[in-house]
């Protein structure tokens, strides 16, 4: 790769440079079919019986703000570009915790100019705070929290040789950073705080040693330099959104780990299905130059051991963490359960990559409370979704009967699986959100550039259409489905799309976005989402903020709410400039809401070192805020 600052890009354009995909020549054709649509796609976001009342003003592109009473308890914010958050009228936020602060007293303190020291890297809140979950242990409120990945040049301000790690101390002082951090946090006069030294607070970095656990376990394909009964695995890696289990454990979901390998061995022929994850020769962080499992001219199977979601028992803090291979591996987004009916438990989740597919796991067994749940994310079936025009969906299995590959090739390499039995290739599918209050669930799509336009890695085409239906996406959509019988086990679904975003101020076609999105709204690029008690829909964005061109009018990173009724969206929250907002939960009495603030620029939340940072936002009544 010959990008002379690869520490500045993000993890897809990373992708991009080290994967260049072929240009295919249809472009005309595909751009062509998707403007013919627009009679097509002003009916595809439907809404149910509140949407007439809505119609109107947001057709003519006027402010939503006239209607806000009736559904949402504040008054939308503008957009912002500076470099803080910002809150409707009548709340507060304040910084709770960020990268650094120490979770036990015998941490360093945090130093504004240098960062976190080697000796305290395991001993504080880590860098990038992205998905998590609040649980309860008796009136004790538990946070476990991602750290997705490092800015190096942050955490290594004096050290690091072009944003990588220069030695193996820094190499680290990074994998210690990052992973997941469970922390104890309560609300005393001064407002919430973690609580230092509680015996639950810890620490999961990229060495913590976690079960595999599931029809891979043991696999050849997992055997390692470090276990060759290929048993465990060292670390999680690049854990990007969360999830909750109804029986109160943690899933954290390991994304772009691909860029934490590399190879020493420059001549060295990277398989298909290293080549289809994006495992390549030269890693993000320098790691394969000081330690052999970075390496995968040394130790090949090293990165299958990555990719998955992981099971965190956040109340108990001696407990090995279990990554689940059922789930099946890629660069897994987020994790949302359901309950069926039967009792069968539903894991959705996306695979975060232009072009990837979105899956579904199916407990065989029953979810009984009290009952024992160890193995309910080990035996079951994994399935992918197949979007057809007609709006309705399929959840195809894969097994060895559909793909004609072994159970365990079946999930260390799901893409492949996915590829062969002919699924959606999706617009880099994100979080998905169940809904509490009806049998629905909804994927943010955050964009994708190619659509239309190149094929997934893999070498699916990429047609426009479905619940991808504009060629050369940089806006994003949010595409909901109902199982069919009310079931989140059922193979089958009816399916539409919540929102598409877009700019109405610049275009007056496709990439206007669908009707509920506004001069008074707009954003782009969905990602983080959430469903509240209440039913209101939660959505941060992670996009382009530099407000200007076909941006222009978003203004920095955002967080609205959606009435699903209705499609109406409201903006809530803006963060600071440069920054992404991304992870969400509610403390226990529902009276606040942790945000988490990744990458800001210089200045968030203080001076020095910019810091990734989870806020705790208040009503000034104390009201419920979800
Ligand atoms: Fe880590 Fe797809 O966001
Ligand atoms: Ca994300
Ligand atoms: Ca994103
Ligand atoms: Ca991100």
């Amino acid at each position: 790769m010959n990008n002379s600052d690869a520490s500045a890009m993000s993890w897809d354009e990373w992708d991009e440079a080290n994967d260049p995909r072929p240009e295919v020549t249809e472009f005309d054709r595909v751009v062509e079919a998707s403007l013919s649509r627009r009679g097509f796609l002003s009916g595809l976001v439907a809404f149910g019986s509140g949407a007439a009342a809505l119609g109107t003003g947001l057709l003519n592109g006027t402010s939503a703000q006239a209607q806000d009473a009736a559904r949402f308890a504040f008054k939308p914010v503008p957009i912002s570009t500076d470099g803080t958050v910002h809150v409707p009228e009548g709340y507060t936020w304040q910084s709770m915790v960020s990268w650094g602060d120490a979770l036990f007293s015998d941490a360093e303190p945090f130093d504004p100019e240098n960062g976190v020291t080697h000796t305290s890297a395991t001993r504080v809140f880590g860098e990038n705070t992205d998905g998590m979950e609040l649980f309860l242990v008796g009136n004790r409120q538990i946070i476990a929290v991602n750290h997705e990945y490092t800015n190096n040049k942050v955490n290594l301000p004096d050290t690091h040789v072009e944003g990588k790690a220069g030695s193996a101390q820094d190499a680290q002082l990074l994998r210690n950073l990052q992973g997941v951090a469970v922390i104890e946090v309560a609300e005393g006069e001064d407002g919430w705080a973690v609580v230092v030294d509680s015996p639950y607070n810890r620490r999961i970095t990229q060495d913590t040693v976690i079960n595999l656990t599931g029809p891979a376990a043991g696999s050849d394909l997992l055997k390692t330099v470090s276990d060759p009964q290929g048993m465990t695995a060292r670390g999680t890696m690049n854990n990007c959104g969360a999830g909750k289990t109804p029986w109160g454990t943690y899933l954290t979901c390991e994304e772009n780990f691909n860029g934490y390998f590399g190879s020493t061995d420059e001549t060295l022929e990277r398989t298909p299905e290293q080549m289809r994850y994006g495992v390549g020769l030269t890693g993000r962080y320098g790691y394969e130059n000081f330690e052999e499992r970075f390496d995968i001219s040394k130790d090949p199977n090293e990165p299958n051991t990555q990719g998955w979601v992981v099971e965190i028992d956040p109340t108990d803090p001696e407990s090995v963490p279990n990554k689940r291979t059922a789930l099946g591996r890629f660069k897994h987004e987020n994790a949302a359960c359901a309950i069926a009916p039967d009792g069968r438990v539903a894991v959705y989740m996306g695979d975060d990559e232009r072009g990837e597919f979105l899956y579904k796991y199916v407990s065989d067994d029953v979810y009984v409370p009290g009952g024992d749940t160890s193995t309910l994310l080990d035996n079951g079936t994994l399935y992918v979704a197949k979007f057809l025009e007609n709006g309705s969906g399929q959840w195809l299995p894969l097994t060895p009967e559909t793909t004609d590959m072994a159970m365990d090739e079946i999930l260390v390499f799901a893409r492949i699986a996915a590829s062969k039995v002919g699924a959606t290739t999706m617009d880099r599918p994100e979080w998905v959100a169940v809904s509490p209050n009806e049998v629905a669930a909804y994927c943010a799509l955050t964009n994708n550039k190619n659509r239309g336009i190149k094929t997934n890695a893999g070498g699916d085409e990429t047609p426009v259409g479905g619940p991808n239906p504009r060629a050369e996406n940089r806006y994003g959509q949010i595409v909901r489905w109902y199982p069919a019988n009310e079931d989140h086990t059922d193979p089958a679904f009816t399916w539409d799309l919540y929102v598409m975003a877009g700019n109405p101020e610049k275009h007056d076609d496709v990439y206007s976005g669908s009707r509920n999105v506004t001069a008074g709204n707009m954003f782009n690029s969905p990602d983080g989402m959430a469903i509240d008690s209440t039913g209101l829909i939660w959505i941060q964005t992670d996009g382009d903020f530099s407000n200007e061109g076909d941006f222009e009018g978003m203004g920095n990173n955002q967080m609205l709410a959606g009435d699903p009724a209705t499609g109406e969206i409201q903006r809530f929250m803006t963060g600071p400039y440069g920054s992404e907002v991304t992870g969400l939960c509610w403390s226990a009495d529902k009276r606040t809401m942790f945000v988490g603030i990744q990458h800001p620029d210089a200045g968030f939340p203080g001076e020095g070192l910019p810091r990734s940072t989870i806020v705790a936002i208040k009503r000034n009544d104390n009201a419920l805020v979800g």
